[in-house]
């Protein structure tokens, strides 16, 4: 249990509306987005429709009683949580959903991010994410070294062997420094072939952080 995360989960809620498609991201932030956006639902009836960015979303979101379709171009609205966050970007992939999570995010109207305290302590650092094709994977990590990046292969907790994605892709965790232009930054991660996407995210509408009272903006 996390207020902080549950207060920035609070104030994203106060953007959602009668109607409308919301991108639902993924992690231990979001998840109490979806439990609260449930909520809200049945008490305010209201009607949602939500947009899932992993398959451990889908599962809460069922769970929450939020109906959910495919993406098909429209998301009014997405939510979804980060591992830093700065004025200019913001850092995701711990959960390995960072692919899924930026199509939803970046195809929405307008992207909230919400985050705990934690995640906009400037001294806090986080590998940059990349999820690449499996084939690709050696080159791919020479091709970081040589941004100044030191790339380490994830590998599963409870499984042998690396981390499968929910695209059925491996994940590297960088370590290193967002160099320069973080929207350049992220282009050109995205234009080494065999990269699928990176955790960079410079595109979006507002941050709410939370804390054990409140929330607020970034
Ligand atoms: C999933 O791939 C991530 O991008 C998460 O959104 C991010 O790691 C934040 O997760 P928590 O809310 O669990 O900290």
């Amino acid at each position: 249990m996390s207020a902080a995360k549950e207060n920035a989960a609070k104030g994203a809620l106060e953007y959602v509306e009668d109607g409308m498609i919301v991108g639902l991201g993924s992690g231990t932030t979001t998840a109490y987005f979806v439990e609260l956006l449930g909520k809200k639902m049945k008490e305010e009836k209201i009607s949602v429709v939500g947009v899932v960015t992993s398959f451990d979303t889908e599962i809460l979101a069922k769970k929450a009683g939020i109906p959910v379709m495919p993406l098909d171009g429209k998301v009014n609205l997405a939510v979804d949580g980060a591992d830093i966050v700065k004025k200019e970007y913001v850092l995701k992939g711990g959960g390995g959903a960072l692919t899924r999570e930026k199509i939803v995010d970046y195809a929405a109207e307008k992207f909230i991010v919400i985050a705990d305290e934690a995640k906009a302590d400037p001294n806090a650092t986080y590998p940059i994410v990349v999820e690449v094709v499996p084939f690709s994977y050696l080159y791919v990590i020479e091709e970081m070294k040589k941004l100044g990046l030191e790339p380490e292969l994830r590998v599963g907790g409870k499984k042998l062997g690396p981390v499968v994605t929910d695209n059925s892709n491996f994940i590297l965790d960088c370590v290193g420094e967002v160099k320069g232009d973080a929207t350049e930054f992220e282009k050109t991660l995205n234009a080494i072939p065999g990269v699928v996407e990176n955790g960079v995210f410079s595109k979006f509408w507002k941050i709410i952080i939370g804390n054990e009272k409140e929330f607020y903006e970034f």
